[in-house]
């Protein structure tokens, strides 16, 4: 089986990421993680590329032109797959438009609804009933494309914020893999 030639795009934690990387160790997960790009010289998750030898740039977007810099590394690494993973910056069109239906993301909310930042206060401050997490197609416009997967759980009356985001990142640890092994089935 030949694996798709992935960039895993973060700016923190890089949980997802450990995540990931963890699946790609099995034959049959449908990619290779062969570059990770990252717009925080201090994002954690960076310490996860070193230590498995994954190739990895730090790419300041306040730059003019930095997509230009993100796609002549996404060319350099012959990358043919993206996975935003805690990236928290918005992809610019250029290269959207380089990689149609190829640009996965992961939103820690049940969207359409809390598309955007701090989707846990708000939820809380809404009264939500249940949250989850959608890993989407990326698309011009914010946490706004296909959905591929979701899941969810019931929000209980004790959970605060950090409970929220706790129990959204262990189905996140789920979902993500699921939607990518959802995606190549059938190619
Ligand atoms: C995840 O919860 C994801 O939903 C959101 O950012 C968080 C990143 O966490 N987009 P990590 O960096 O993968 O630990």
């Amino acid at each position: 089986m030949v694996k798709r030639r992935t960039c895993v795009f973060i700016s923190g934690q890089g949980s997802n990421l450990k995540n990931l990387i963890s699946c790609t160790r099995d034959n049959s997960f449908p990619i290779k993680i062969s570059l990770v790009i990252s717009n925080n010289d201090k994002a954690y998750g960076i310490n996860y590329a070193k230590k498995y030898k994954i190739p990895y740039v730090i790419i300041n977007t306040n730059y003019k032109n930095h997509d230009k810099n993100i796609l002549f590394y996404l060319k350099k690494y012959k990358i043919s797959f993206i996975c935003l993973a805690g990236y928290m910056k918005i992809i610019s069109s250029v290269i959207i438009n380089k990689y149609p239906n190829k640009i996965i993301n992961i939103h820690p909310s049940l969207l359409p609804k809390f598309k955007g930042l701090n989707t846990f206060s708000r939820m809380l401050k809404n009264k939500e009933r249940k949250a989850g997490c959608t890993v989407h197609f990326v698309n011009n416009k914010l946490d706004s494309g296909t959905k591929i997967v979701q899941k969810k759980f019931y929000i209980n009356i004790s959970d605060d914020e950090f409970v929220l985001k706790n129990k959204t990142q262990k189905l996140e640890y789920k979902a993500f893999p699921e939607a990518i092994i959802k995606i190549f089935r059938n190619n």
